[in-house]
């Protein structure tokens, strides 16, 4: 591990855009008072968002202040961990090579070799024309489709030297790029498809069986920040200019794939060809997309849905206990803004709205709709007095 410092030049000062600091003052408020600090890795993460991709100085003390946390310890957070970058990056691509043992038995080295003749000789110096630089960190946890890299949120894995070329000659050009694995081989399945747990229905639509539970880390891996980086830059919370079109999936992983000899015939050709040549059972319906709202979406009837709150003015969801920010924004993304919406709903309604949550039981394990026909009716619950009179942290939008 390289000793990571602060860059010798450093800006004057730093300060949140509103919309990021309204945002963090969001986060912020998810913890139980005394325990803000919780939110560093946030804060210190959309702080590098929207300064070019790197945390200069200034960001640490604000990220620092705004946490009442003292300034050596958010350092301390911000040295600590690879994915913060210390110093200016590629405005298009940050390339982070893992050259942990698996992937170095597996070929990192070369990959290495690709950076220092594509990008620069040295690891943190940027490209002659700013669009890239690189560095070698430790295992990013994809070591099952070793090699790998990972360019800001997204890990590109299975990789070969003549793959690295190519995404390097695509993300330069502005093409769209697919993380994941660039061998046709679906999240850390065999190259010949799913051999296990094959009799679970599969009920994510293009994705893994719920028994896999590779569908929530891979949404976690997503959630952390939210967003993800485009050739606009717009879903990188700001950040102009970064790797091209990264589609919506990460890898997850499972590490007794190690070695299978489906992996080991890792082929050169470009992904797009790879996946042409993968039987037709492993071959992913969405290999580049997933969203909170595709999965499943022949379960139960869509209930009575709007286009937007009524008179311009939703109900505070968050007073349903099991409603928190994200789930509430959820539901206002597939048209639910009221109580009485939910207080109609019926079983299949139920159905149908769960498999856009993804948390089977939820609406009935703290009874969503006796909940609403209260509130609907004008009532009080206990929860939404507590709600009311700032007693829930988590109901605070
Ligand atoms: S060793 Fe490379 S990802 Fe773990």
């Amino acid at each position: 591990m390289a000793v990571r410092r602060l860059h010798h030049e450093q800006p004057e000062s730093f300060a949140f855009t509103p919309d990021n600091q309204a945002w963090a003052e969001k986060v912020i408020g998810r913890y139980p008072e005394g325990r803000q600090a919780s939110a560093v890795i946030p804060l210190l993460w959309r702080a590098q968002e929207q300064h070019n991709g790197w945390l200069p100085e200034p960001a640490i003390r604000c990220v620092a202040d705004m946490l009442s946390m003292p300034h050596i310890r958010v350092l301390e957070v911000a040295t600590f961990y690879t994915m913060f970058q210390l110093q200016p990056v590629g405005r298009k691509a940050h390339i982070q090579v893992c050259g942990t043992t698996p992937c170095q038995l597996r070929g990192a080295e070369d990959l290495v070799a690709v950076c220092k003749r594509r990008i620069a000789e040295h690891a943190h110096e940027v490209s002659e024309d700013g669009d890239f630089s690189w560095e070698e960190v430790e295992c990013l946890g994809a070591c099952v489709n070793a090699p790998m890299i990972q360019i800001f949120k997204d890990t590109y894995e299975d990789l070969t030297p003549e793959g690295l070329e190519g995404l390097i000659d695509d993300i330069s050009a502005g093409r769209e790029v697919t993380p994941g694995p660039q061998n046709g081989r679906r999240f850390g399945m065999p190259l010949s498809g799913q051999t296990s747990l094959g009799d679970i229905k599969d009920t994510t639509e293009g994705h893994l069986p719920a028994a896999h539970v590779i569908d929530g880390a891979e949404k976690a891996s997503h959630a952390f920040a939210g967003g993800h980086i485009n050739a606009g830059g717009s879903d990188f919370n700001g950040v102009p200019g970064k790797a091209p079109g990264a589609a919506k999936t990460s890898s997850a992983k499972k590490a007794d794939d190690i070695g299978t000899d489906a992996q080991k015939a890792v082929p050169a050709a470009k992904p797009a060809a790879r996946k042409a040549e993968a039987p037709a059972k492993s071959e992913p319906k969405k290999p580049a997309a997933q969203t909170s709202l595709d999965l499943d979406e022949d379960t139960g009837t869509e209930p009575e849905l709007l286009k937007g709150a009524r008179e311009g003015k939703a109900d505070d969801l968050k007073r349903i206990k099991g409603v928190g920010p994200k789930i509430e924004g959820i539901l206002n993304e597939i048209g639910v803004y009221h109580f009485d919406q939910i207080a109609g709903w019926t079983e299949e309604n139920k159905a149908w709205v769960e498999t856009r949550l993804k948390f089977k039981g939820r609406i009935d394990r703290e009874d969503w709709i006796a909940q609403a026909k209260v509130l609907a009716s004008g009532g009080e619950t206990e929860f939404s007095q507590r709600v009311d009179t700032g007693d829930v942290p988590t109901s605070k939008a």
